[in-house]
């Protein structure tokens, strides 16, 4: 593996309701994650939190900062949209990119493939999201999932590729009281990896770190990262938003 440590991604979504909060939990994120040098975490609160969060971490130089959406274009008429340069100005260094929230609103792996590229060129980490709808005796999720990841990296300049973060998230685990079975996360993690050396090569595959997402918590991610060592760590939706789950879910990584 390219590397050790543990990459922990925050997906807030439309979550908390008021800058107070959002406050709080960087702070205390900051606060735990001071003596946890192994892991680099990143929190992707709403947009309009965004430039406030990311100034307050930038302080302390702990947490990253990441914005749950970019358009696809530099810039444009596009009314509530965020442009990839306008995150990075406020401080903002990661972006997810096809979260199945927003492939459900129709955006397709063509408009992700855009976004990963304006992110890359811009100076953001990707985080792209892909994941079946559901599982099929025949396999045919593990060619959908591997064409999800090769056509939402086929505008990425060869000398980027190994900066793509890919986040493996089955649709039916989101939200989910608990993630399925480890052997199938394994399975699927392998299969990415596989995709990843057979398209661009061991090199690419070394340097892009593979995450798991779908109900992780405090009590799933420590026997998730044992039993899958292919594994580089977690984007996290609700445990990111409650301090208590969130602030058990790092120490629980230690
Ligand atoms: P969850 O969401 O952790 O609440 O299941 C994961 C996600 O949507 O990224």
């Amino acid at each position: 593996m390219a590397q050790t440590k543990i990459l922990l991604v925050g997906n807030w979504k439309m979550y908390p309701e008021s800058i107070e909060e959002a406050r709080a939990i960087e702070r205390r994120s900051n606060a735990i994650l001071k003596t946890k040098k192994h892991i680099t975490c990143v929190l992707c609160p709403p947009a309009l939190f965004v430039a406030d969060i990311a100034r307050a971490a930038s302080r302390k130089k702990i947490v990253h900062i990441g914005v749950q959406n970019i358009h696809a274009d530099h810039e444009g008429a596009h009314t509530g949209d965020v442009s990839a340069a306008q995150a990075h100005s406020v401080g903002s260094r990661y972006v997810l990119v096809g979260h199945a929230e927003r492939r459900a609103l129709g955006e397709t792996d063509i408009e992700c493939a855009k976004k990963v590229f304006m992110a890359l060129t811009t100076g953001l980490v990707p985080v792209l999201c892909v994941g079946e709808k559901e599982r099929d005796a025949h396999g045919q999720f593990l060619k959908n999932v591997s064409a999800q990841i090769t056509e939402g990296m086929s505008l990425v300049p060869q000398h980027l590729r190994g900066r793509v973060v890919i986040a493996y998230e089955p649709i039916y685990a989101i939200g989910a009281p608990k993630p399925p079975q480890e052997s199938e996360i394994h399975h699927m993690v392998l299969s990415i990896r596989k995709t990843l050396t057979q398209v661009y090569g061991a090199a690419v595959a070394r340097n892009v770190s593979v995450l798991y997402g779908g109900a992780v918590d405090a009590s799933t991610a420590p026997q998730l990262l044992h039993a899958i060592p292919e594994l580089h760590g977690f984007l996290v939706g609700r445990a990111s938003v409650d301090a208590k789950k969130w602030a058990d879910l790092i120490i629980s990584l230690s």
